[in-house]
């Protein structure tokens, strides 16, 4: 396989999936508390009071990330452990576990990642309206002040916001994370207020930064149509740009992609004139998180894009239920490179979740490892073909609070038993661990 010299390998996971702590040091709640309030909200009625305990494990995980080779960690930063009430005082003990952590990996030589915003919202926003009210992009500004002045160039990679397009459409229209609510109209003004969040923060990072690289994290998959009924064309078309492009052309192009505004109809979300300058901020890089792709047929009973996801029969299928396709990868990377021309793009999340098992004090998984093979495969073609990349980061360092599957499933390349706290590197985190050694 073909990497650069310099290429990031290492792994990924965020505050609320992996921290717990959750009452310790002056953190306050957050949305993620309160929704996992409700334990229907989540599939086994868990929540993330313990997780993985990372909050005070964080050195020994940091010593393991070491010995496998890491020389990059993506993390996120808990909002609500800075501000505790979302905006104005700043909790001193909440910077001091990021800096223990940053300066861990710094002393490691692992370059820290770092996502301001991983779905996390205090819960005093969120009384005031949350996402969809505009104040709370300026509340997330006022943040990223405090983070950027805080860490500076002592980090990497700043991320504003992992996959808004999830918090946004899962949270508000699908209903499956927090908060919870229905309403696409909700969801459109959502996305746009995170987006004005993104333009904002940009602003204030740059402020006090020099060297460290400014960006965004965002979701991807090709949609693809299951056959080549001109319905169907058009419903999977839709259903990426809904997915795809509909974030990707605000960020880079300035406006949102005029087919898709038009299938959204009355639902398009209210703009001011000077917004579309102000999310359209220049980016050091673009982080792209891809899992799988979308096989969809037509369907009239859906409203638009009137798309419905069908199984590919004899294709591998996670526990998630996310078809192996690895090739979607290289596609997604060549796409973006080609349509938007961003400097440099990186990995910053894929992985897989499985049906791991413990036996005899090992976790034998050689489907993970094939799928970190050929999505690695893919990244390198990217390469070759000229794409810009400079890093990988597998979705995740450790099995963790899975959001709506809660701790049902396992992607992890440690595993990770709740009751005692142990990690055990899986039959994959060896090969990975391998790979970045003999490269
Ligand atoms: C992504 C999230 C990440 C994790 C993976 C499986 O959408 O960013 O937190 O849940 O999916």
């Amino acid at each position: 396989m073909n990497f650069p010299k310099n290429f990031h390998f290492g792994s990924a996971t965020s505050a609320y999936q992996v921290e717990g702590a959750v009452n310790e040091d002056g953190r306050g709640p957050s949305i993620w508390d309160d929704f996992c309030a409700t334990p229907s909200n989540i599939r086994d009625g868990s929540d993330g009071r313990v997780a993985c305990d990372h909050y005070h494990r964080y050195g020994d995980d940091i010593a393991r990330m070491a010995e496998m080779g890491f020389n990059a960690y993506r993390f996120s930063v808990a909002w609500p452990r800075i501000l505790p009430e979302g905006r104005g005082r700043i909790n001193p003990a909440g910077l001091a576990f990021y800096d223990r952590l940053v300066d861990g990996l710094l002393a490691k030589g692992i370059a820290p990642y770092l996502t301001l915003y991983h779905w996390d919202l205090p819960s005093p926003l969120q009384a005031q309206g949350g996402w969809g009210n505009r104040e709370t992009a300026w509340a997330f500004a006022e943040y990223a002040e405090v983070i950027g002045r805080h860490f500076g160039d002592r980090v990497h990679a700043y991320a504003t916001l992992n996959e808004p397009r999830c918090a946004a459409f899962v949270g508000h229209y699908e209903g499956r994370h927090a908060p919870g609510a229905t309403d696409l109209r909700l969801t459109l003004q959502v996305a746009h207020h995170l987006m004005l969040a993104h333009g904002a923060a940009v602003q204030r990072l740059r402020a006090h930064t020099q060297t460290a690289k400014v960006g965004i994290v965002l979701d991807m998959k090709p949609y693809h149509p299951a056959n080549d009924h001109p319905l169907t064309v058009r419903a999977a078309e839709m259903g990426g740009g809904i997915f795809n492009r509909w974030l990707l052309d605000v960020l880079f192009k300035g406006h949102y992609p005029p087919d898709v505004w038009e299938g959204f109809g009355p639902l398009v979300p209210h703009v001011e004139a000077e917004d579309y300058a102000l999310i359209q901020q220049p980016l050091d890089n673009l982080g792209i998180n891809y899992y799988t792709r979308a096989l969809v047929e037509y369907d009239p009973e859906l409203p638009f894009p009137h798309a419905r996801e069908v199984r590919n029969e004899g294709a591998i299928y996670s526990t998630m239920n996310w078809e192996f396709y690895p090739e979607g990868l290289e596609e997604i990377l060549g796409w973006v490179h080609r349509t938007y021309g961003v400097k440099e793009l990186y990995i910053a999340e894929n992985g897989v979740a499985l049906a791991d098992e413990v036996v005899d004090g090992r976790v034998h998984d050689p489907l993970r490892t094939q799928y970190y093979q050929t999505h690695l495969a893919a990244v390198s073609r990217a390469i070759t073909q000229g794409v810009p990349l400079t890093g990988y980061l597998a979705w995740s360092l450790m099995d963790n609070f899975e959001w709506g599957q809660g701790y049902l499933q396992r992607f992890g390349l440690w595993h990770v038993d709740y009751a005692t706290q142990e990690r055990i590197l899986k039959d994959s985190a060896h090969w990975y661990a391998d790979f970045i050694k003999n490269r």
